[in-house]
């Protein structure tokens, strides 16, 4: 765990600061892994059915300590320390006595103008880790949600860590991708999404496309079921894991 406190919350007036960085190591992947809570971004993407929502749930318990508000559409996401909330309200009420811990919000209102409320609540509030499940449900590569835009790009400040999880990277908002420090890529089947990867996470990302869906790379062995390739983006190479 990091000692050091958060020197990035300098400028914002309406926070208070006085909380730390968490630095989580717990997380069991085959190699190193760590995360700098409300510091760092996490972009998850990967087929239906390829583990996404298995590792961010190993992650979300994982956080001890850390304030966490997951936005969880399909209801795939259960941790005996999370608090499930079945609508925002019932969210911010219960945050507003408690002020600290993890909540899972499977909000019966599933709107877009629902889901903006929350990401405006998460800015609003900061300190808080923000995983959101089924990111594809609300942003396309055209379609970018100015409240997701400003978490992402100016979230950091604010103590606000997002861990966008998504089907589709071809779709996944260029500003997640170039915000987030870890990017786990798990098992793709359209070409498409992989060329668009590449482009930020090398052609060792072609990994994890079945060797007879792709035309490139066949030196390239194919993740197994469940893995993923991991790049941390200040390293200058990724390694496959599973959890
Ligand atoms: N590392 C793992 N070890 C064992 N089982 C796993 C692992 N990862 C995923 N699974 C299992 O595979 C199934 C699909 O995983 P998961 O729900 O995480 O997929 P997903 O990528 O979130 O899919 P979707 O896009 O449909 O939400 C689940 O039943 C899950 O328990
Ligand atoms: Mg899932």
């Amino acid at each position: 765990m990091s000692e050091e406190p958060t020197d990035t919350n300098e400028n914002s007036e309406t926070l208070d600061n006085s909380q730390e960085n968490e630095e989580i190591e717990t997380v069991n992947t085959n190699q190193n892994f760590s995360f700098v809570a409300y510091n760092e971004d996490i972009c998850i993407v990967g087929a239906k059915g390829s583990g996404k929502s298995y590792l961010a749930n190993t992650l979300l318990q994982s956080f001890h300590g850390i304030n966490v508000w997951v936005w969880d559409l399909n209801h795939q996401f259960h941790d005996s320390r999370s608090i499930v909330c079945h609508s925002l309200n019932e969210l911010l009420e219960t945050w507003k006595m408690a002020k600290r811990g993890k909540y899972i919000l499977q909000d019966y209102n599933k709107s877009e103008e629902q889901f903006r409320k929350f990401l405006r609540a998460a800015y609003q509030t900061g300190n808080v880790v923000i995983m959101i499940d089924e990111l594809h449900a609300y942003t396309t590569k055209m379609k970018i949600i100015k409240e997701y835009n400003d978490l992402v790009l100016s979230g950091r400040p604010r103590g606000i860590s997002v861990i966008s999880i998504s089907t589709r990277p071809a779709s996944l908002p260029n500003n997640a991708l170039t915000n987030c420090k870890h990017v786990f890529t798990f098992r793709l089947n359209l070409e498409s999404d992989v060329k668009f990867l590449e482009g930020w996470l090398g052609p060792e990302v072609w990994q994890v496309v079945q060797k007879n869906k792709r035309m490139k790379h066949q030196e390239l062995d194919e993740v197994p079921e469940h893995s993923f390739y991991y790049r941390n983006m200040d390293e200058s190479e990724g390694y496959i894991g599973k959890i």
